[in-house]
């Protein structure tokens, strides 16, 4: 009898600590994140509140305005997404991390950033400015180098929508004037409404939060919420069978007066194309000379003297999330056509030696 009571007093007493401990020690599991955003014309709240679907409604995730928030110190993760402008994810974003950035170097962080270029091979040269990287996570290079104590986990770069009869004064004559200087043309002359986001790198960019941040497994049916992008406005009113969004070739060669421009891709990651590149660059009497590198590109300008003139090759390899197990390599000449034959030339025999034995991957 004594020996069932006192069985009794200890179930009681368990159930007692599960009641009152139970709910501190999920809780204490649970990670709670901050999704703050800033948008200039409404795309990027459309893909903040995607990246909360694909997280999960379950999980505590504030989406906010970066002036609705006075402290980040009750999240365990913080994701930071503005849209592209002048180049940059813009200063609200530098300001926001500059105010929390003791806080958020004890964090795990994220960048993303909605923008009119996806493809982070791509260079401008523009009047007035060295030729330099654009597009993508490309536009996040310099917020880490202004604050190396904050180490983002994930960082995404997506592309974006542009609603053309929405820009307002300066906005539109920076994109009229884009679109005239840009060395290998616009993609959206000619549409009322222009989209470049790539679905699969929203994807991509949520599933790793999953992932790294929450130890969540990745979603497989992750296209269910393609719908918070998906719209049935037409890409133009005059003329409704154009689509917003037409799919860029991942391979092109372009030959202007203004350019020589060649890109494809190749089976195979990051360091084996750089190899590749770097006996390229021996064979063809010039060092590489690196400019920039990132765990997902390097920006190369192999410089070849002809006839006593010094003739530089942009050259930039890199991965994409939405393209796993593939590396995107561009070439860029801009001399003139007359001058640049030599630069022409090496640029074949590069890409020879990229795609042989059956690496270059065909279709798009
Ligand atoms: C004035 C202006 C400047 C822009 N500058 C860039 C830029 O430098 N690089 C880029 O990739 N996209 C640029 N974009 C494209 C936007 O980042 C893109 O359309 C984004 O999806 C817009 O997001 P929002 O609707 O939240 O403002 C620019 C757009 C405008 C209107």
């Amino acid at each position: 009898m004594k020996t069932h009571n006192t069985a009794r007093y200890i179930l009681i007493l368990a159930a007692i600590l599960i009641g009152c401990l139970g709910p501190a020690v999920c809780s204490a599991e649970a990670k709670k994140g901050l999704l703050v955003y800033a948008s200039g014309y409404g795309s990027t709240i459309e893909i903040a509140y995607w990246i909360k679907a694909i997280i999960g409604i379950e999980q505590t995730l504030d989406v906010k305005k970066f002036d609705q928030v006075i402290t980040v110190a009750p999240y365990d993760y913080v994701i930071i997404g503005r849209n592209a402008k002048q180049e940059t994810p813009s200063p609200s974003v530098y300001k926001f991390v500059e105010t929390y950035q003791q806080d958020l170097a004890k964090k795990q962080l994220c960048y993303f950033l909605g923008c009119g270029d996806w493809d982070e091979t791509m260079l401008l040269k523009v009047p007035g400015r060295e030729v330099h990287q654009i597009a993508g996570r490309n536009y996040l290079y310099d917020i880490q180098e202004k604050f190396p104590a904050i180490k983002p986990v994930v960082i995404g770069g997506f592309g974006g929508r542009q609603v053309m009869p929405s820009l307002q004064g300066m906005d539109k004559l920076q994109i009229w004037l884009l679109e005239r200087l840009a060395k290998e043309g616009c993609a959206w002359v000619g549409l009322d409404i222009w989209e470049s986001l790539v679905p699969e790198r929203v994807e991509a960019f949520a599933n790793e939060v999953r992932a790294k941040v929450l130890g969540l497994p990745v979603l497989d049916n992750v296209q269910q919420f393609r719908g918070f992008w998906n719209s049935l406005q037409p890409g133009s009113l005059q003329e409704p069978s154009k689509q917003k969004y037409t799919v860029r070739p991942y391979t092109v060669q372009t030959s202007t007066e203004k350019i020589f421009f060649s890109r494809s891709r190749i089976r195979g990651d990051l360091e084996a194309a750089v190899k590749m590149l770097s006996e390229w660059a021996q064979q063809e009497c010039c060092a590489l000379q690196e400019q920039r590198k990132t765990f997902f590109n390097v920006y190369y300008r192999p410089v070849k003297n002809i006839s006593g003139n010094d003739m530089v090759i942009h050259v930039v390899p890199g991965t994409m999330p939405d393209d796993p197990g593939n590396v995107h390599v561009s070439f860029r000449s801009y001399d003139k056509p007359d001058v640049r034959k030599p630069l022409e030339e090496a640029i074949g025999k590069a890409e020879q030696m990229l795609w042989a034995d059956g690496r270059k991957v065909e279709g798009r």
